[in-house]
């Protein structure tokens, strides 16, 4: 019974109800910071490895066995839908993701397969039924990347990913801009409710680059398609929405319109501070900065608890770090955190 009730606790602090203690993850939570990871990555590209429903199940949980985080995350990327579309999908070793085939003028766009996404990325619903079977009761979160941060890397000359690019022909190409993101909003809505049906317990979208917006472009080119994305999600099984993007502590009051249950903080937000304003019913993720998993143990330990008391144990609360964790980063540390915060509250 309590042990229901512990792995409960994600879930229940993402509708706002109370817990008996703050639960915890952390994004890319499975990845090459685990030498379990590592290993396994000897034997298969990162590609393979999403792409094969038992491999993606099995990294899914690596970080719950290991740490016993509250909540696992599909093994998955965000820029998976672009490949489905026809984008052509690359990850260079040290390089990060090159998208081959870009958007430069309309007729690009005819170039992508928008009918039966789900076929294409049926590997997904297939690891996601998997996880499920393997994770014995903890939550399964499934997630996509939102119109915007997908946007950034498929519009625009290819090569690195660059922001500052993707802004300079929003303003040459504004309408071309528009008619990417709303396709990518229609495609996102059939993959989210696809992964739901499939199993995931609760959806997180990244808008990790909305950092680079000014407030007067993140309503029309990010925050309207979340909203429609959020709306969009008719899945019979109702489940909790989290919206991260690393500009969050500068949009909240945006966000909070959107209709989504949590809101995932960047480190630069004052928890307190946001928790004393926003409206009670939407909850709070956040906000460790990673580095701080490589600070000696009594810095570390200070920072947590700094943001634990922030939060005064208000309920609607989720720990989590500010943004993605680090390649190198100690595993003891992660450890030491998941401890810390479970016996906070205990
Ligand atoms: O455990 C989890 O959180 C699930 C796995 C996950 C990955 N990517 C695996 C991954 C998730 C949730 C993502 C989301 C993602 N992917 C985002 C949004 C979250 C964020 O961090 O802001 C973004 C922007 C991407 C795009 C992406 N994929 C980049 C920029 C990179 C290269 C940078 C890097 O970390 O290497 C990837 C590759 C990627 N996605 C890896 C992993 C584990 C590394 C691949 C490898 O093992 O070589």
């Amino acid at each position: 019974m309590l042990s229901e009730i512990i792995e409960q606790n994600y879930l229940l602090a993402s509708q706002g109800m109370p817990v008996n203690r703050v639960p915890i993850w952390i994004m890319r939570q499975a990845g090459r910071y685990m030498a379990s990871f590592r290993k396994l990555r000897e034997k298969h590209t990162f590609l393979d490895i999403v792409r094969t429903p038992e491999l993606a199940a099995e990294v899914t949980l690596q970080p719950i066995k290991a740490f016993g985080f509250d909540a696992a995350i599909i093994f998955s990327d965000i820029l998976v839908v672009l490949d489905a579309l026809g984008c052509g999908l690359e990850y260079e070793e040290g390089q990060g993701p090159i998208i081959r085939n870009r958007v430069l003028e309309a007729k690009d766009l005819e170039l992508w397969h928008l009918d039966n996404i789900e076929e294409r990325l049926s590997y997904v619903f297939e690891a996601i039924k998997e996880a499920k079977s393997l994770l014995n009761g903890v939550p399964l979160i499934g997630f996509a990347g939102a119109p915007f941060t997908l946007a950034s890397y498929v519009i625009g000359k290819p090569g690195k990913h660059n922001l500052q690019e993707f802004l300079h022909f929003y303003f040459q190409h504004p309408e071309l801009v528009e008619t990417v993101l709303d396709r990518l909003a229609k495609v996102t809505i059939d993959y989210l409710n696809a992964q739901i049906e499939a199993g995931a317990d609760a959806i997180q979208i990244f808008d990790s680059w909305n950092e680079v917006l000014p407030w007067s472009l993140s309503q029309k080119l990010s925050v309207n398609y979340l909203y429609k994305i959020i709306n969009g999600i008719t899945a019979k099984k109702q489940v909790p929405i989290t919206v991260f993007g690393k500009g969050n502590s500068i949009f909240y009051p945006l966000l909070a319109k959107t209709g989504a249950n949590v809101i995932g903080f960047d480190s630069r937000a004052d928890l307190g501070f946001i928790r004393a304003i926003l409206p009670k019913g939407i909850g709070i993720q956040g906000n460790l900065d990673p580095h701080f998993l490589f600070a000696p143990r009594h810095i570390l330990k200070n920072e947590v608890l700094r943001i634990l008391n922030s939060m005064g144990g208000a309920p609607g609360y989720i720990f989590n770090l500010g943004h993605g964790i680090l390649p190198k980063t100690p595993e003891d540390n992660v450890r030491f955190v998941v401890d810390l915060v479970h016996s906070y509250s205990e």
